[in-house]
C-alpha cells in the first residue's frame, strides 16, 4: 500500500478557495495602505499590479471551471446544490473582475491614481461579500461531500487532469498564477498542489526561469 493521499478533487477546490479569500484579504489591505499613505507604495507597484493581475486570472478561471466542468459533472449526483443561485453569483463576480482590470489599467497608465485605488476598492469590497456565502454553499453542499460519492481513483485522477487542463488554458500568464497560487498557500497546502504539477514547473520553472518575472509579488505572498 502506498501512504500516498487519495485524490479528491473536492479537497483541490476547498484549497483553492484558500487561495482567493488569501488574496482577496492582502489585495484589500494593500489598497487601503495605499489610499492611507496617497497613492502606491513605489517599491510595491510592479508586484502588486502583478499580484491582483494573477488574482483576477485566477478568480476568472476558477469559476469558469466550476461552470463549464464542476457543476455539470456534479449536477447528476449531488442535485440539490443550488447550481442556478452559484453560477448567477459567478456572473457578478465577472462583471466586478472587468472592473478590477479596467482598475489595474488605468494604474498601469498612471492616470488619477487615487481614483483608480477607489475603483479598485469598491470592486474588492463587492467581491468580498459574495464571496464568503458563495464558498460556504459550494463547500458545505458540494466539494465536503465528493470523498463519500464512491468515485473510483483512476475517474478521480481523469477529472482532476480535465478540470486542471482547463484552467490552466483559461488562465495566465502562468509564469504569474501559478507562483500566485503556490505561494498563497500554507507551506502544507502548497506541498499538496504542487504535488499535481508537473516537476518541471515546481523544481526548474517557478524557481528559476521564471522567477524574475514573478519575484515582485514577494511582499504579497507567503513563504
Ligand atoms: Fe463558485
Ligand atoms: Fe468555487
Amino acid at each position: 500500500m502506498s501512504n500516498e493521499k487519495k485524490p479528491n478533487i473536492g479537497e483541490d477546490f476547498i484549497r483553492f478557495h484558500r487561495i482567493v479569500t488569501r488574496s482577496l484579504e492582502v489585495g484589500l489591505g494593500n489598497i487601503n495602505e495605499f489610499l492611507k499613505g496617497g497613492g502606491v507604495d513605489k517599491s510595491k507597484r510592479e508586484g502588486f499590479l502583478n499580484y491582483v493581475e494573477s488574482f483576477s486570472s485566477f478568480l476568472d478561471g476558477h469559476h469558469k471551471v466550476e461552470n463549464q466542468l464542476v457543476f455539470p459533472y456534479f449536477k447528476p449526483l449531488l442535485p440539490e446544490v443550488p447550481y442556478v443561485q452559484l453560477m448567477t453569483e459567478h456572473k457578478e463576480v465577472e462583471s466586478l473582475l472587468q472592473e478590477i482590470n479596467s482598475g489595474l489599467n488605468s494604474l498601469r497608465s498612471k492616470k488619477d491614481e487615487i481614483s483608480s485605488l477607489k475603483q479598485l476598492k469598491s470592486s474588492f469590497v463587492k467581491i468580498d461579500h459574495i464571496w464568503h456565502p458563495h464558498i460556504q454553499i459550494e463547500e458545505t453542499q458540494l466539494f465536503q461531500k465528493v470523498g463519500s460519492l464512491n468515485i473510483n481513483m483512476d475517474e478521480m485522477t481523469s477529472i482532476q487532469k480535465k478540470f486542471s487542463d482547463f484552467f490552466q488554458e483559461h488562465t495566465g500568464p502562468a509564469y504569474l498564477v501559478v507562483p500566485f497560487a503556490l505561494y498563497n498557500l500554507s507551506p502544507e497546502d502548497r506541498a499538496l498542489l504542487a504535488a499535481g504539477f508537473p516537476e518541471m514547473v515546481t523544481k526548474q520553472l517557478v524557481p528559476g526561469d521564471w522567477k524574475d518575472k514573478w519575484i515582485s509579488m514577494q511582499p504579497f505572498l507567503l513563504r
